[in-house]
């Protein structure tokens, strides 16, 4: 059992629940705020989507123990909030429910978007509202209540709602572009610098609707072993389990993942361009790349760094991977859990690469590597256990 202290619509709350229990139940069973509805429980539907820290969150796949200290808003929490108020006013006129089963998690997306997207259109709603299922497949009225009330707020903006200003006034006004991969040969890559115009040389701040991850890992080899093996993208590749090179010259490369994460599974075919500098001994991979089941899209990059440790016996590869989302998938960026289960997956590749460049493989990663198919199933214990540990302090 866990003791955990937060706030939920405004009011401090303390709990004492078992670590497994998701925020969901939490709120549903113990705080009886049954607005918060369950569909599938495997963060597809969003039918149980609530506010953590003013973003949107599946609460099926949040523990709770992962919400100390946090602030959640769900949708009993929203009485007092004038844009909640003319969505529903809109969902009811513009017959944006049937059943209502999707209507919370529906709500709430749809503030959300509302908030970022002030221009947004229909395509631009549809894209954001994909992550929400209807099963009703009411989608044509919930559109338009959307539509309804953004055109709403341009001849009556809400004076009172400070946050929703600067968020909108901060948004991207547009569907942020999606990059096509150019591979032409590049400059050295630069360290990021901070420029007011977008670019994908600008930190992941700067970069709406961008995810960042920061992580490290040390081999047991001289940096110079490591740079060289960390261009060969044979061997790169054949530390991802679920990876496959198409073809590559050194530079660009075209490959596929394939991926499952829970009842999801995706298979992205894209390509990118490798741009190293070996002076400074750090790479980055840029890379755009298409789910062909889902139709979800994403834009990465892999940016990596070696320094010497240990008088040179051993090298840190620091890691930072940036990526964005779009399409059905786009509803997995902002978890909690899958940022945790990615910097599994830069533990897993770092523990891979001592079995390639000849040196014992760590058991767990000789396990991993078995995987035809990138398994989350074969991490998710690892991630919710790395959980538990930080939890009771005991670090990873
Ligand atoms: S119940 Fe959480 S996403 Fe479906
Ligand atoms: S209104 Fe029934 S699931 Fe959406």
């Amino acid at each position: 059992m866990s003791v955990i202290e937060l706030t939920i619509n405004d009011r401090a709350v303390r709990g004492d629940i078992e670590s497994r229990v998701h925020l969901g139940d939490f709120l549903r069973d113990t705080h009886n705020l049954t607005g918060t509805h369950l569909g599938c429980e495997h963060g597809v539907c969003g039918a149980c989507t609530v506010l953590v820290e003013g973003e949107p969150v599946r609460s099926c796949i949040t523990f709770a123990v992962a919400c100390d200290q946090q602030k959640v808003r769900t949708i009993e929490g929203f009485d007092d909030d004038e844009l909640m108020k003319r969505l529903r006013r809109s969902f009811s006129i513009h017959h944006g429910l049937q059943c209502g089963y999707c209507t919370p998690g529906m709500l709430i997306t749809a503030r959300d978007i509302v908030r970022r997207f002030p221009d947004a259109d229909e395509a631009r709603i549809r894209l954001e509202l994909s992550g929400n299922l209807c099963r009703c497949t009411g989608f044509m009225g919930i559109v338009t209540a959307i539509k309804a009330v953004l055109a709403d707020l341009k001849t009556n903006p809400i004076a009172d709602a400070p946050v929703a200003r600067a968020i909108v006034s901060d948004a991207t006004t547009s569907a942020p572009a999606f990059q096509t991969f150019a591979a032409a040969p590049a400059a050295a890559p630069q360290a990021p610098v901070a420029t007011s115009a977008a670019s994908p040389d600008q930190p992941t701040a700067q970069r709406k609707g961008w995810t960042a991850i920061d992580d490290s890992f040390v081999v047991p080899f001289a940096l110079e072993k490591v740079w060289a093996f960390m261009g060969d993208l044979p061997s790169v590749t054949s530390c991802l389990p679920g990876a496959e090179l198409v073809e590559h010259d050194g530079e660009s490369v075209k490959g596929k993942i394939a991926i499952k994460f829970g009842p999801m599974s995706a298979n992205f075919a894209g390509a990118a361009r490798l741009d190293r500098d070996d002076a400074a001994h750090r790479a980055v991979m840029r890379g755009a790349g298409q789910d062909n089941i889902s139709r979800s899209r994403a834009n990465g990059d892999v940016t990596y760094a070696l320094s010497s440790e240990d008088g040179g016996a051993k090298t840190r590869v620091a890691v930072t991977l940036e990526y964005m989302l779009q399409g059905p998938l786009a509803q997995f960026s902002r978890s909690g859990l899958v940022k945790d289960f990615v910097r599994r997956m830069i533990a897993d590749f770092g523990a891979r690469i001592p079995a390639q460049l000849g040196g014992s493989a760590a058991p767990e990663a000789a396990l991993s590597a078995s995987s035809a198919k990138f398994n989350a199933g074969s991490l998710v214990w690892s991630v919710v256990w790395g959980r538990i540990k930080r939890l009771f302090g005991k670090g990873d």
